[in-house]
């Protein structure tokens, strides 16, 4: 599937702006939303929800990744991440590696207005992922 253009990339980005607004931060006060265009077409979206238990937060990647599995799934091409500000963030280390499962080394990831997204693959290089299982399996 083709990179999206930049009118691809403005509707991503202003969805995951609008869904800062359906995040649920009230420990952080920090409000994360994705946006992610999946190979067959759909957007999906996520926002963070944190928890009492702080450890228990999920991130707007995983809740992101739980919309495009749950609506029928496909693999994630292009991700815009942004927090409260609308200015991009960027994923934490777990978020990459499940972002990882569902978009491989080519998902890209904006970056902002005007400037190029970047690949998974620079953000998580040397990533394990499902195409290892089979070949370190010993038993
Ligand atoms: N957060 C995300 O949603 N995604 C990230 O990749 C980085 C951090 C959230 C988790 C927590 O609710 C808040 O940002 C502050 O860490």
């Amino acid at each position: 599937m083709a990179p999206p253009n930049e009118s691809e990339w403005n509707e991503l980005r202003s969805r995951a702006r609008n869904a800062t607004q359906r995040s649920y931060a009230p420990y952080s006060g920090v409000r994360v939303g994705a946006a992610g265009l999946s190979d067959n077409g759909t957007v999906v979206e996520g926002s963070n929800i944190e928890n009492a238990s702080y450890g228990l937060t999920l991130c707007a990647e995983c809740s992101l990744v739980s919309d495009l599995v749950r609506t029928g799934g496909g693999r994630l091409v292009a991700i815009s991440i942004v927090a409260g500000d609308h200015e991009p963030i960027s994923p934490c280390g777990r978020c990459r590696q499940v972002l990882y499962e569902h978009g491989g080394t080519e998902l890209l990831l904006d970056a902002g207005e005007g400037l190029p997204p970047r690949r998974l693959a620079e953000l998580l290089p040397d990533a394990f992922g499902p195409e290892d299982l089979p070949t370190r399996k010993d038993s």
